[in-house]
């Protein structure tokens, strides 16, 4: 049975932010950065220095490095990151990461819950929801619970230490049945 640690904020965080700007409710863009959610560095840009090398992973928002605008608009556009040592991704994975940084949506496939933990035992993304579970090394493939489909994968690229979008999500971001 997965030892599941908690990463960072639950639910909550899903909660649709009130606003009016549309660019903050756009899915992540070529060339933006992300800011951290929650933990000490919250609002702070995320460097690639900040996530532990094997994860766990870090939920974060897509932001215009331009405007400081960040797209918490949607909570559709929570996002993990997580950091491996490059030569432990997948062949396919390897393309769209970074220096070993991968990036992918942080909505369960399954219900749409936040994927918010970490198995410390299997080192994969947990859903404390269901108990999906999301293997980080190898496209966000379901390698645990209900979810039909893998998290959505963003390309990044590194930007002098910081993640930077190259690539929207490579597949539709959300839950594949109604949230009851
Ligand atoms: S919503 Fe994630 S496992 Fe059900």
């Amino acid at each position: 049975m997965a030892v599941a640690v908690c990463t960072a904020g639950g639910h909550a965080v899903l909660a649709d932010p009130a606003g009016g700007n549309p660019d903050a409710s756009k899915p992540p863009q070529p060339g933006d950065h992300f800011v951290h959610l929650t933990g000490p560095k919250k609002g702070a840009v995320v460097k690639a220095d900040d996530l532990p090398l094997g994860g766990p992973q870090i939920q974060a928002y897509p932001a215009d490095p331009k405007t400081g605008l960040v797209r918490d608009g949607s909570r559709l556009n929570l996002v993990l990151l997580a950091r491996f040592k490059p030569d432990v991704l997948a062949a396919d994975t390897r393309p769209l990461a970074a220096d070993g940084v991968v990036a992918y949506s942080g909505v369960c496939t399954h219900q749409g819950c936040p994927v918010n933990m970490w198995s410390s035992d299997q080192g994969v993304f947990y859903c404390s929801c269901h108990g999906s579970m999301y293997d980080p090394r190898d496209g966000a493939h379901v390698v645990g619970g209900p979810a039909p489909r893998p998290l959505p994968a963003l390309g990044l690229k590194m930007n002098d230490g910081t993640p930077v979008v190259s690539e929207s999500f490579n597949a539709r971001v959300g839950a594949t049945q109604a949230h009851t």
